[in-house]
């Protein structure tokens, strides 16, 4: 049995999904040789250690009472970096101003010799590269298919299953929220105000759902990828960007009169990072609906491959982050 030791930063719905799917997976990982102890997490309240391993159902508990992991909100010790553990888990929040806290806490992890496995967009989107030269100087890795594509395990399919083809381009919808108010839109003819207002109680769009509507979240998720698939080193900012708030009823009516739909495409290829709206066939792979994520992969030996998901939501995101978590499990 390999014991592997985490610790979870930041415990709202990812890092909570993350407690909740190692403990319904107790027997499958101990099946599979390992065993997972979470020994430290933190949220904005103060942190929880326990080197033995953290009661689990016990903190989600209290965090369900309390608003806090914490059972004492003192501490004169740094989680990341004073505590030993092989793989920090890094769920906070995503800040795309400056990626704080994530940026920091991932250097920080990174520094200390700890692999880090992240949901978090922000600092990806605006420093890949300099995070994945820090993880390679200390020897360790950094897995991030949380942050894209929620569930769908994008990346990797590209560099793991596609490992040998070279990818030409890439094209899909990468935000949940504004799929679902175009659908319902376009389905339904509900109006705009009541669909976005619909989708915040799904819990499915960002803290300040600007980010989904003005396609910035998309933004940051291409510039993940593209970085990450095409070893380029933009950020967010270089992404040409056109949101959704300026599509009206007549105009997805219009199109659905046609049989076409309106989406938030993103498209990476050339060189170039776009997300804008466009005119997509109603029968076409990319012409998916409601909350789903859909990715079209082209690449030059197995052509055209396009996986569709679930982009958002606590479990669907721990599963990436779980797989992640196996991975570094099995290979460091
Ligand atoms: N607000 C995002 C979405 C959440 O709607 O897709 C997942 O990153």
């Amino acid at each position: 049995m390999k014991t592997v030791r985490l610790s979870i930063i930041g415990f709202g719905a990812v890092g909570q999904g993350v407690a909740q799917s190692i403990l319904s997976k107790h027997d499958y990982l101990h099946k599979h040789g390992i065993d997972l102890r979470v020994v430290g997490i933190s949220d904005s309240g103060g942190c929880e250690v326990d080197t033995g391993g953290i009661d689990l159902k016990k903190v989600i508990a209290r965090k369900k009472q309390t608003g806090t992991v914490a059972a004492d909100s003192e501490r004169d010790f740094d989680l990341i970096s004073d505590v030993e553990h092989d793989i920090v888990v890094e769920a906070t929040p995503t800040n795309i101003k400056d990626g704080e806290p994530g940026l920091g806490n991932m250097l920080s992890a990174f520094q200390s010799g700890k692999h880090v496995v992240t949901s978090n967009k922000g600092p990806l989107a605006l420093c890949f590269a300099e995070l994945k030269e820090a993880a390679e100087d200390n020897g360790v890795l950094f897995r991030y298919e949380a942050t894209v594509g929620g569930a769908i395990p994008i990346f990797n399919l590209i560099h793991e299953a596609l490992a040998g083809n070279k990818v030409i381009g890439i094209e899909g919808i990468l935000n949940g929220t504004t799929n679902y108010i175009l659908t319902r839109m376009a389905e339904e003819r509900l109006p705009y105000e009541l669909v976005l207002k619909e989708a915040q109680e799904l819990g499915i769009a960002e803290a300040d759902p600007t980010y989904d509507v003005e396609g910035i979240d998309s933004a940051c998720k291409l510039v993940i990828l593209a970085n990450s698939i095409f070893g380029q080193c933009a950020t967010y900012r270089d992404v040409d960007v056109t949101g959704i708030t300026k599509i009206t009823p007549e105009a997805l009516e219009l199109a659905s009169k046609n049989n076409y739909v309106i989406k938030l495409i993103c498209e990476a290829s050339d060189g170039r990072l776009i997300v804008a709206p466009r005119l997509v066939p109603k029968r076409h792979p990319l012409s998916v609906g409601g909350t789903l994520n859909v990715a079209s992969i082209l690449t030059d030996l197995a052509g055209r491959i396009t996986i569709s998901g679930k982009g958002a939501g606590s479990i669907e995101t721990a599963s990436s982050i779980l797989s992640d978590i196996l991975y570094v499990a099995r290979n460091s």
